[in-house]
């Protein structure tokens, strides 16, 4: 199958900032334009220069600093705003302005008060004086999917042979229907005499929900640019979300593979991230390839099928947009598998009664808890187990610490009746004992999570530490109180040692029975 590239061009700067409640400042469009660089963009369109002195100096700030991809300006079709765009311009390595207007019959009638006739001159002349400053010239039939597909032609021809070197074709109030809008861009290019001398391009807004839809059905009929946004922000109900586009062309490669983009889809999620952070627009969790719950799993059934194979519920692999991983959320969907695989992981490995009994425990409170979480686990997992045996065993621990010293633990444990013990400083008070412990015993542990607090009041109130430790991949929580809270901690450590060592004891005893 022959390659065809298919340019991305990215409008968050200047479609997406006009997202109802979005606004960016200058410093914060130089950082997403940078970002956009990183992604592999082929063009940034970084503002209307014309429309604001912030959007002017916007446009000149991203020209200076992104250096790679085409830097665009978007101007209405008059010399004013033409001559900001080229001023906003002028130290962009790849200058490209963008010149619009609309050409339906309702913008015709009611907005620009003007006939077909004046607007075919007006774009005409607006090009060929946009060439004078700009060796690319981009042009937008505004409103192009409810304009006559006749007078639409004619004015594709004409801009073409004034110069235009890429033609936009807008969904501008995201009308159009896939089918529809696919026989718009096969007519133009089955009818367009000099069709071949520029690049056609298609801008679908989402009002129906189709603008990816149509944009891909643009792409399979010719167009060979997409204007898109990330988290697909923009005007309204948004443009078409470039992340979607992009992971299309690339998954459905079976029908689509011609079509390549330069985009290094790793990157897509902190873009993602990046955009919604500075724009203050949060991404709703369930969209598509960047929301929070694209790749989170919660029917027991889909669980299951992960467990087994992933691809039985994942067609993206999240590690190929930038995501660590897919993740199994345990609730009361969950099933016997997702619970018994994140106990695995959490150190804890149970025998089929004790696991049926701690799964109908954790049946029960997933009625009453939306979501269980790793704590819940291991206080269901302790009342099931009762006790965790003292393969380890604190005797003593002294700590030296203040503010010009370096703290400093002496610990001895015992350990099948053998004293271990052992000297280290750490960052902190509490980093020093957990090094003294891994020296003494000669593992090393990785702190996932601390947490400690106060379970009665009082000044002799009885604190409670929480540890969640890496033992070599392995997850394991650790839990003690105490009234001193260093001694908590230390207590709470050797308890994740403890059942790290009760789950590997049990472990090997399991596989001897095989
Ligand atoms: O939606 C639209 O038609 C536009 C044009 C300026 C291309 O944003
Ligand atoms: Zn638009």
């Amino acid at each position: 199958m022959k390659k065809s590239k298919i340019f991305v061009f990215d409008t968050t700067l200047r479609d997406g900032e006009q997202t109802p409640g979005a606004s960016l400042n200058i410093n914060e469009k130089v950082q997403i334009a940078t970002q956009l660089d990183a992604l592999g963009v082929d063009a940034i369109e970084a503002g209307f220069p014309c429309s604001s002195p912030g959007d002017f100096a916007a446009v000149g700030a991203v020209a200076e600093h992104v250096k790679r991809p085409i830097i665009c300006g978007l101007a209405r079709a008059t010399k004013k705003d033409i001559d900001a765009a080229a001023e906003a311009l002028k130290k962009a390595r790849r200058p490209r302005i963008h010149v619009f207007i609309a050409t339906s019959k309702i913008h015709r009638q009611y907005k620009l008060h003007k006939t077909k006739d004046e607007i075919l001159r007006a774009s005409v002349d607006a090009v060929k004086y946009a060439r004078k400053r700009f060796e690319d010239v981009e042009f937008s039939p505004e409103d192009a999917s409810r304009t006559e597909l006749d007078f639409l032609a004619r004015m594709v021809e004409a801009v073409i042979a004034a110069g235009a070197k890429t033609v936009n074709i807008p969904d501008t109030v995201g009308y159009a229907l896939p089918e529809e809008f696919a026989s718009t861009i096969r007519y133009l290019m089955n009818t367009v005499p000099n069709i071949g001398k520029a690049v056609v391009s298609v801008h679908c807004h989402n009002d129906l929900g189709l603008a990816v839809s149509n944009s891909i059905a643009a792409i399979m009929n010719g167009a060979r640019q997409v204007e898109c946004t990330l988290n697909g922000l923009g005007e309204r109900a948004g443009n078409a979300a470039l992340e979607e586009i992009v992971m299309a062309l690339k998954v459905r490669k079976d029908i689509l593979g011609g079509m390549t983009t330069d985009i290094r889809t790793k990157e897509l999620l902190k873009t993602s991230r990046l955009v919604s952070k500075l724009t203050g627009i949060i991404v709703q969790p369930n969209k598509a390839i960047v929301g929070d719950n694209a790749f989170s799993h919660e029917a027991g059934i889909h669980q299951d099928g992960i467990l087994k194979k992933r691809v039985t519920y994942e067609i993206i692999r999240p590690q190929d947009i930038g995501c660590k991983g897919s993740t199994l959320v345990l609730g009361k969907l969950s099933g016997r598998h997702a619970f018994s695989a994140r106990l695995k992981t959490l150190g804890y490995s149970l025998s089929g009664e004790e696991l049926d009994q701690a799964f109908a425990r954790f049946k029960n409170l997933a009625d009453k808890k939306a979501k269980i979480y790793d704590d819940d686990l291991a206080m269901i997992v302790e009342a099931e187990l009762a006790t965790i045996p003292e393969v380890y065993k604190l005797i003593d621990f002294q700590v030296t610490s203040g503010n010009n010293i370096r703290p400093t633990a002496n610990i001895e444990l015992v350990f099948e009746k053998k004293k271990l013990r052992a000297t280290s400083s750490g960052d902190g008070t509490v980093d020093a004992c957990f090094k003294t412990i891994d020296k003494a015993i000669g593992i090393k542990g990785r702190l996932v999570d601390y947490k400690v607090r106060a379970v009665t009041s009082g000044k002799d109130a009885l604190g409670e530490a929480n540890v969640k430790i890496d033992f070599k991949g392995k997850l394991v929580i650790g839990r003690a109180s105490s009234t001193d809270v260093i001694e908590a901690s230390v207590l709470a450590y050797v308890n994740a040692i403890n059942r790290l060592s009760g789950s590997v004891g049990k472990a090997k005893s399991s596989r001897k029975g095989r």
